[in-house]
C-alpha cells in the first residue's frame, strides 16, 4: 500500500522517480506526486493514476534536479484528491515528506501543532509528520536528527522519506512495520518500498530492519536505529531483472502472470528435490521432526493457498494443520506450544495483518516459517526460517501466479515434514514428488484453453452473480475463484463446499444462475466424484447453468454440464493447481469483457501494509 521511491545521484530525478512509481503503481493508485530538489524544492501531485501526474508535469514542468522523492497513494486518512496526495510540504515549503502506513496518534500530535499555530492543508495523518520534522529541523539543522526525533514520537506503522532544500543531495528514510529497501548504485543510491522501485538501475540492495533510519547521498548510505546507534544493513542481490516487471508484450500484467503459472511452480521446486526427497534450502530436516502442529497464517488468496496446503500436509505428514486469517489469530488467545510451527504465507511479505500475527506468534513462543515471494521483505526477516516462492515479481494487484507457487511451497513443506518425521507413506511421498515435477507441463496444457475461456467470458459479460462449488481441495479453489471474480469483475461471487449445498446455498439457485463446479477426478480415492456429479444434477434440475472444470474424458459429467473445461489427468493434490487456472483466466476475461482494468481494480492495492 502506497509506493515510495527516493533518489540521489547524477540522473535527472524526475525520470527516475516516475519510472520507479510506474513499477510501484500496483501498491496504490489513488494519487501520485513527486518532490525534487534543484534550486529549492518543487513538488507536483495529482489525484488519479500516475498518468495524471505525468500529464501535470507536461503541463506544468518542474525544474529537474538530482535528488527527489515520489509517492503513489492508497488512501487511508483523507479522500484521494489532489490536496491529500503526497508529498506533503512543511517548513515554508522547504521540506517534503512522503508516507506509507498509518500514524495512529496523529490526532494528538495534530492538536499540539495546531496549538502552536501550524496551518494544515490536508486531512492526512502524514502531514502531521511533515510539520513535526520541519519543526525539528529548525532546531537540529540536520535532517537525519530531525527525523529521528520525530519517529520516536510516532505510533503505528510508517515508512517516511524526507528531503529538505537546506540539505541538498540527501534523502532520509525511516521505517517501522512498513517496507523500505535501499538500492545501491555507482555514485547514486535509491530507496524504495520494494526493489521494483530501482530494478532498472541496480540489482544490489540492502534490507533495512525495523525501527531504523537511513540517510542516502550519492556516495554513501548510513543506517542507524531509532536510538541513534549505527547499524549494518543486510545486503542481497535481486534475482530478477527489470524486464520481469514489464508487460513484455502482454496486454496486461495479469495475462502475463497467469501465463507464468507453470514457471512459478517449476521455479519454486527447482533445486529443492533430490531424487525422491525434498530438501529445502535453509530448513534442516531435524527441525521438522518435532513439529506436532502447524498453524498457517495468511490473508485472502494466500489463505486459500494455505487451505489447499492443509489437506496435503495432513495427508503426507500426519500433523494437524489449522489455517487462520492473520487478523483473527492476533486478536484472540491462541493455544500454541514450542512444537507448533507457524507458517505464514504472503506474496508481498509485507501484509501488516500477517506481519503482526507472526510477531505475536513469536512472542508467545511459536517457531515461525515464512513462505514469501519477495526478497528482503519484512515477514521473512521477522521469521525463524523462510521458503521463498520463486514466482518472480507479481505486479497485477490480484494474485495469480503467486497462488500456485504458494501451494507448491506448502506441498514441499508437507512432503519434507512427512519424510523427516517418518509418519508419511514413503511411496506416497515419492509419488507426490514426481507429481509436483510433472505439474508445470500439465499447467501449460490448461493454458491452451485461454481463447475458449475468453469467448465464454464474452458471452457472460452481463452476468451479475456467479456461484462456485468444490469439494476437498476443490473447495479452496472455489473460494479463490470467487475472490478473483469479485476483485476483477465486481460481481457477486461466492464459493461453497459442495457438501454444504443442501445446508443452505441451494436456495440461491434459480433459472440461469451460473455455477462453476470443480469436479474431482473419477479416479479420486475418496469417491467424491459421484457426490459432486449428484450436486450438479441437483442444481441443474433447478435451472442452474453449470460450467464444470473436470478431468479430460470424464464422461459422467458431460451430460449434466452446459460447458466443460477439461483439465489433464493428475493426482488429487495436483488437481487444484490445474483447476485454478481456468478460474484465473475466466475472471480476467470477464473483467476485460466488461471493459475493466484487470491490473488495477478499484479500491484495491497490492501489499496491504495497513491494518
Ligand atoms: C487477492 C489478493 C489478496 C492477497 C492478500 C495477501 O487476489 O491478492 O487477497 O492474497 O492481500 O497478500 P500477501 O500474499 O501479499 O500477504
Amino acid at each position: 500500500m502506497c509506493g515510495i521511491v527516493g533518489y540521489v545521484g547524477p540522473r535527472g530525478s524526475e525520470a527516475v522517480l516516475l519510472g520507479g512509481l510506474g513499477r510501484l503503481e500496483y501498491r496504490g493508485y489513488d494519487s501520485a506526486g513527486i518532490a525534487v530538489l534543484s534550486n529549492g524544492l518543487e513538488a507536483r501531485k495529482r489525484s488519479g493514476k500516475l498518468q495524471e501526474l505525468r500529464d501535470e508535469l507536461v503541463a506544468n514542468p518542474i525544474h529537474d534536479g538530482h535528488t527527489g522523492i515520489g509517492h503513489t497513494r492508497w488512501a487511508t486518512h483523507g479522500a484521494p484528491n489532489d490536496i491529500n496526495a503526497h508529498p506533503h510540504l512543511a517548513d515554508d515549503g522547504k521540506l517534503a515528506l512522503i508516507h506509507n502506513g498509518i500514524i495512529e496518534n496523529y490526532a494528538e500530535l495534530k492538536a499540539e501543532l495546531l496549538e502552536q499555530g501550524t496551518v494544515f492543508t490536508s486531512e492526512t495523518d502524514s502531514e502531521v509528520a511533515a510539520h513535526l520534522v520541519g519543526r525539528a529541523f529548525r532546531e537540529t539543522h540536520n535532517l537525519t536528527d530531525a527525523l529521528r526525533v520525530v519517529v520516536n514520537r510516532l505510533e503505528g506503522a510508517f515508512t517516511l522519506l524526507v528531503l529538505h532544500a537546506d540539505e541538498p543531495d540527501v534523502v532520509v528514510g525511516a521505517r517501522r512495520n512498513s517496507p523500505l529497501v535501499i538500492g545501491l548504485g555507482e555514485g547514486e543510491n535509491f530507496l524504495g518500498s520494494d526493489v521494483a522501485a530501482f530494478i532498472e538501475f541496480t540489482d544490489k540492495a540492502l534490507a533495512i530492519g525495523q525501527d531504523q533510519i537511513v540517510t542516502i547521498t550519492r556516495d554513501n548510505v548510513a543506517v542507524i536505529d531509532f536510538d541513534g546507534n549505527s547499524v549494518t544493513p543486510e545486503p542481497f542481490t535481486v534475482t530478477w531483472d527489470a524486464s520481469a516487471a514489464t508487460k513484455g508484450g502482454w496486454r496486461s500484467f495479469m495475462a502475463k502472470e497467469i501465463s507464468e503459472e507453470p514457471a512459478a511452480v517449476a521455479n519454486t521446486i527447482i533445486g529443492r528435490i533430490k531424487g525422491e526427497r525434498v530438501d529445502i534450502d535453509g530448513i534442516d530436516a531435524e527441525s521438522l521432526v518435532s513439529v506436532d502442529r502447524i498453524v498457517i497464517l495468511a490473508c485472502g488468496t494466500a489463505a486459500y493457498a494455505g487451505l489447499v496446503g492443509k489437506y496435503a500436509i495432513e495427508k503426507w505428514a500426519r500433523v494437524p494443520v489449522d489455517v487462520e486469517l492473520s487478523h483473527e489469530f492476533r486478536y484472540r488467545e491462541p493455544v500454541i506450544s514450542d512444537h507448533t510451527l507457524i507458517v505464514s504465507v504472503s506474496q508481498s511479505g509485507e501484509t501488516m495483518d500477517t506481519l503482526m500475527a507472526v510477531k505475536y506468534a513469536r512472542e508467545i513462543g511459536a517457531r515461525t516459517l515464512s513462505i514469501c515471494n519477495t526478497q528482503g521483505a519484512t515477514i521473512p526477516r521477522e521469521s525463524d526460517a523462510v521458503i521463498y516462492t520463486h514466482a518472480g515479481p507479481e505486479v497485477a494487484v490480484a494474485s495469480t501466479k503467486a497462488f500456485v507457487a504458494q501451494v507448491t511451497a506448502l506441498y514441499l513443506l508437507g512432503i519434507a515434514i512427512g519424510q523427516a518425521n517418518g509418519k508419511g507413506d514413503p511411496a506416497e511421498l515419492a509419488a507426490a514428488v514426481r507429481d509436483l515435477e510433472a505439474t508445470p507441463t500439465l499447467l501449460e496444457t490448461v493454458l491452451q484453453q485461454g481463447e475458449r475461456i475468453a469467448t465464454m467470458a464474452k458471452w457472460m459479460a452481463d452476468t451479475q452473480a456467479i456461484l462456485l462449488l468444490g469439494r476437498h481441495v476443490g473447495f479452496p479453489i472455489a473460494l479463490e475463484g470467487a475472490l478473483k471474480l469479485k476483485e476483477l469483475s465486481y460481481i457477486h461471487a461466492e464459493g461453497f463446499a459442495a457438501g454444504e449445498l443442501k445446508h443452505g446455498p441451494i436456495a440461491l439457485i434459480e433459472p440461469g444462475q451460473v455455477v462453476f463446479v470443480i469436479v474431482p477426478s473419477p479416479r479420486d480415492p475418496n469417491s467424491l466424484h459421484a457426490k459432486v456429479v449428484s450436486n450438479i444434477q441437483e442444481i441443474r434440475a433447478r435451472g442452474a447453468r453449470v460450467i464444470a472444470i473436470a478431468e479430460q474424458g470424464d464422461a459422467a459429467v458431460l451430460p449434466h454440464a452446459d460447458e466443460v473445461i477439461p483439465i489433464p489427468l493428475a493426482s488429487s493434490f495436483i488437481e487444484p493447481l490445474l483447476a485454478v487456472v481456468p478460474l484465473h483466466l475466466f475472471s480476467m476475461e470477464l473483467a476485460a469483457a466488461k471493459g475493466l482494468d484487470v491490473d488495477q481494480p478499484r479500491n484495491l492495492a497490492k501489499s496491504v501494509t495497513v491494518e
